[in-house]
């Protein structure tokens, strides 16, 4: 997996210095959780050690639980600036993750402008992608359209008891989240899903090879023909 995250970091780094060549900003779609980590660390180096610069670099994430405090330990906010932002040149006012905080009845008008920006700053070039056993991509969970947008959405059981351990048992975990939707992710420009480990093996099966269904929400990358898929060889080795 550290290989193949290096291969990712260079293809986001030759994004930027194309982008960067005609005087374009880079939009990038970002995801948290353990499968990005690597990645994140590549960049990181990166930008150390080759002079990688974020500067002209806008980010949306994925997904936020709801409802969360960005202090919070658990929040993808902390997760982003802990494992990411902190340690690059990108601004602040250029990374957008959703808002854990608002007042249910905001959360349909916050997500059509979430919606709204992606699209004024000319879509996303990039979107990291990592797969959850239930066939998540974002937080879409099974029963999820093909072309859903950003909305609020209800965590299915798997999903939060694979989230318990770092919320220190299942019933800590959030029951909802605010997600990009299927038809959100399907717009970016290219789209890339890594998965690692046997634990992926049997997600990455159907995903790859199942019938398309919203009960695997994966399937619907299928309809796509810019997603690359970035797999070790242990969640892989279910593939035929
Ligand atoms: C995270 C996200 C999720 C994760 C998925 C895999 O922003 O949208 O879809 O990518 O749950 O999580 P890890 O990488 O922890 O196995």
């Amino acid at each position: 997996k550290i290989k193949a995250s290096q291969r990712v970091a260079r293809e986001i780094s030759q994004i930027i210095i194309t982008k960067n060549s005609i005087g374009k900003k880079t939009v990038l779609g970002l995801a948290t959780g353990a499968t990005p980590l690597p990645l994140y660390e590549e960049l990181i180096r990166m930008h150390n050690e080759e002079g990688l610069s974020f500067k002209n670099v806008i980010t949306f994430n994925l997904d936020e639980y709801f409802p969360m405090q960005p202090t919070s330990h658990q929040s993808y906010v902390s997760f982003m600036h802990k494992n990411l932002f902190d340690h690059i040149d990108i601004k602040r006012e250029n990374v957008h993750i959703p808002d854990g905080t608002l007042q249910k009845e905001k959360i349909a008008d916050y997500c059509r402008q979430y919606e709204k920006l992606i699209e004024e700053v000319g879509g996303l070039d990039l979107q990291i992608l990592g797969i959850g056993r239930t066939g998540h991509v974002g937080f879409n969970e099974p029963g999820s359209a093909p072309n859903s947008g950003s909305r609020l959405v209800t965590l299915d059981d798997l999903t939060r008891r694979d989230a318990a351990r770092d919320f220190g048992g299942k019933e800590n975990v959030p029951t909802k989240a605010i997600t990009m939707g299927i038809g959100t992710i399907l717009k970016a420009r290219k789209i890339i899903l890594m998965a690692w480990s046997g634990k992926k093996s049997s997600i990455i099966k159907k995903a790859v090879e199942g019938e398309i269904s919203s009960s695997v929400p994966a399937t619907f990358l299928q309809y796509s023909n810019k997603v690359k898929i970035v797999l070790d060889k242990e969640a892989a080795s279910e593939l035929t």
